[in-house]
């Protein structure tokens, strides 16, 4: 615990986007390290910390433990409307999505195709191991799951030898997509097994399905005024969250079966970042983790 050391990605873009002060209140729906959550509750705002990770929020609580104005839950961000229903509606609500860096570092969490452990992969304490996964799906999900979420272009022979191992360490998983890909076509710069580890660890922890709810909870969520901040680093949750917010700025709202808009086609909120705000150069040269980050904010405006 004494060793939770995450870094932050886009902290002053993000934060000053949501404008936290004194009588405003943000939900931080990925808390992690606490991060983003000390910097909004520094700026006076009222902050709510989520996490489903138990670790994450005994690190956060400590660390954040000077601030009367910040406390923390366990909860999935997907669940916010209930987690956080005392609170509703609030000011912001930010995401930073993905795992934190002591997640993937901690070999017993079985993020890591680079280190043993048991093949978890579960943010929380709840739900199925990616081992489970394996095991209990069959291999045509496998195969969706693998070139959906990890665009994996070896899907079918690293799902048959998948189910064929059954693998339940994390070397041994990444022993089996070796053993499934030819050598002449490993990825130059990445580890052959990232992208199958990345897909398992998204079906794991269900990470689309948290963010379609998220994205279907902003409007009553949020007051009017109120902004939603996402950053995001999987190009999947990315064109996720610039549909969604696209559809809340331009919705149609007339009652179906009109046979033309009469309502202008005009949402309740307006979009404050028209290109995604990606991280400066010296950012990413002091934390190469942050080069996929997209930020992307919208407001309620009505
Ligand atoms: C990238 S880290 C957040 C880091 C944080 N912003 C900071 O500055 O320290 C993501 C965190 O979100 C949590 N998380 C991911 N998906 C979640 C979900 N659906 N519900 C709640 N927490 C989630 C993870 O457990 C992890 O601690």
């Amino acid at each position: 615990m004494a060793d939770f050391s995450h870094q932050t990605v886009l902290l002053q873009e993000a934060v000053d986007l949501l404008q936290p002060g004194a009588g405003k209140v943000i939900i931080d729906g990925t808390l992690g390290g606490g991060g983003h959550s000390e910097a909004l509750a520094a700026r006076g705002a009222t902050v709510i910390g989520v996490d489903r990770d138990p670790v994450a929020l005994s690190a956060a609580r400590a660390r954040l433990a000077g601030y009367p104005n910040f406390s923390a839950r366990q909860g999935n961000f997907g669940d916010v409307l209930e987690v956080c229903e005392d609170v509703l509606p609030v000011d912001g609500v930010l995401v930073d999505l993905g795992v934190s860096s002591p997640q993937l570092d901690v070999a017993e969490r079985g993020f890591s195709f680079q280190k043993d452990g048991p093949l978890d992969m579960r943010m929380g304490d709840t739900g199925r191991t990616a081992a489970e996964l394996i095991a209990e799906e069959d291999e045509s999900e496998l195969v969706r799951v693998l070139r959906e979420y990890g665009e994996e272009p070896f899907a079918r022979p690293i799902a048959r030898e998948l189910k064929r191992a059954l693998p339940t360490r994390t070397l041994e998983a990444a022993e089996v997509v070796k053993r499934a890909v030819p050598r002449k076509a490993w990825p130059s710069k990445i580890h052959v097994a990232t992208r199958t580890f990345q897909a398992l660890r998204m079906a794991v922890n269900r990470e689309l399905e948290s963010l379609d709810s998220l994205l279907e909870s902003l409007p009553s969520l949020l007051k009017v005024g109120g902004r939603a901040a996402v950053i995001a680093f999987h190009s999947l949750e990315d064109r996720k969250v610039k549909e969604a917010f696209r559809g809340l700025v331009g919705a149609c709202r007339c009652p179906p079966g009109l046979p033309v808009c009469a309502c202008g086609g005009q949402g309740d909120f307006a979009l404050l970042t028209r290109k995604a705000i990606a991280p400066s150069d010296e950012e990413i040269a002091t934390n190469p983790r942050a080069r996929s980050a997209h930020l992307r904010v919208v407001e309620k405006v009505r």
